[in-house]
């Protein structure tokens, strides 16, 4: 490329990103269909920084295909996909990959790899994007990850077959977490976990957003964690995505689907703490952590993680120990070592 060419393609990267400011996600007139079979048709949808979006609609309304379209593991017919600013479909060059290594994802039903353990799961990514860390730094952050998440140490060279379902989620938290994500794509993260270890990941999830500054993308059936822990809400349905807002500006549309799903018995049931706001289901989590083993853990390990004025590096020097400095002094640390 000529050079005024490279500056002129700088300056309109440059010029996406101020326009996108403030917008992590966007998807635009995105198209997708198996066969004669369309999923999604002029589906539109912004996901702002920094937020947590909550994405619902029935089954098979094509929540876990969007996010396999914005994450670049479904092509899709027409459309773009903006993440960070930059367009994604197709992109297997640089910037792309720069783009790919600030997410990390938790699969639907988890999709660990079985024939390797907790640890090793969690250095995937790792390995796959820091080859050059080498294998103390890459256990120290994996362990360190997999605590973070309230699994116990123990877990670490646990194989995927000796967890429970709960542990199995965990364990996948701790995989999308292991690069430091300033995105996360969650699909279905509390489904087939108990009230108690639901609570604790919502909380641990909002915790996250807030110390970290993450924005989250996050597929699920819970009303509970839509009322804990979600900013907004977009409700696929009629392949696209029909409304978006919170979830009293959601209640203020006359959408039948909208309105059956947050008025049904279940969704009343599960406002009827916080009255539409944040917080329901955080109520209980408070009142249950005492008696919750991996709640305290993820409180303890959380604590290195306390926003504050100075960021990674007071909240790293308020932390303490070992393992609380490796999290929040990932970047630093990376950067140290060339990466
Ligand atoms: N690889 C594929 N090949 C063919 N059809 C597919 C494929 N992936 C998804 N589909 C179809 O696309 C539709 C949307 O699937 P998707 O998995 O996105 O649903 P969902 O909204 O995530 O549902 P659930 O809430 O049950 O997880 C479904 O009808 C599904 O059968
Ligand atoms: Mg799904």
């Amino acid at each position: 490329m000529a050079p005024e060419e490279e500056t002129a393609a700088e300056e309109a990267r440059v010029e996406r990103a101020v326009q996108k400011d403030g917008v992590a996600i966007s998807v635009r007139n995105l198209k997708n269909s198996f066969g004669d079979q369309v999923v999604h048709e002029g589906l539109n949808l912004d996901v702002r920084k920094g937020e947590i979006l909550g994405v619902v609609g029935g089954s098979g309304t094509g929540k876990s295909v969007l996010m396999r379209s914005i994450i670049g593991l479904q092509t899709p017919d027409e459309g773009e996909v903006h993440v960070f600013g930059e367009s994604m479909i197709g992109r297997l060059d640089d910037e792309a990959l720069a783009i790919r290594k600030r997410w990390g994802v938790l699969f639907q039903g988890g999709a660990l790899f079985s024939t390797l353990t907790v640890a090793e799961n969690v250095e995937v990514p790792i390995r796959e994007y820091y080859p050059n860390i080498g294998p103390q730094l890459r256990d120290e952050i994996a362990a360190y990850k997999i605590r973070m998440t309230g699994l116990p140490a123990e877990a670490g060279p646990k194989y995927p077959a000796e967890l429970s379902g709960g542990m199995k989620k965990r364990a996948g938290l701790a995989r999308a977490l292991a690069l430091d994500p300033d995105l996360l794509f969650l699909d279905e993260p509390t489904a087939g976990l108990d009230p108690i270890g639901a609570a604790a990941f919502d909380e641990q999830t909002r915790r996250l957003q807030q110390t970290l500054g993450l924005t989250v993308f996050l597929i699920t059936h819970d009303l509970d964690t839509l009322y804990s822990i979600c900013d907004r809400v977009a409700v696929l349905a009629d392949r696209q995505v029909t409304a978006v807002g919170t979830i009293d500006e959601l209640l203020a549309t006359d959408h039948p689907w909208i309105q059956e799903y947050f008025n049904g018995p279940r969704g009343r049931g599960a406002g009827r703490y916080g009255g539409g706001g944040a917080g329901t289901r955080q109520v209980r989590f408070s009142a249950a952590i005492g008696a919750s083993a991996t709640g305290q853990k993820a409180i303890r390990y959380g604590n290195p993680l306390q926003p504050c004025a100075g960021g990674y590096g007071h909240a790293a020097a308020a932390g303490g120990d070992h393992a609380g400095r490796l999290l929040v002094l990932a970047p630093v640390r990376w950067g140290e070592y060339g990466i």
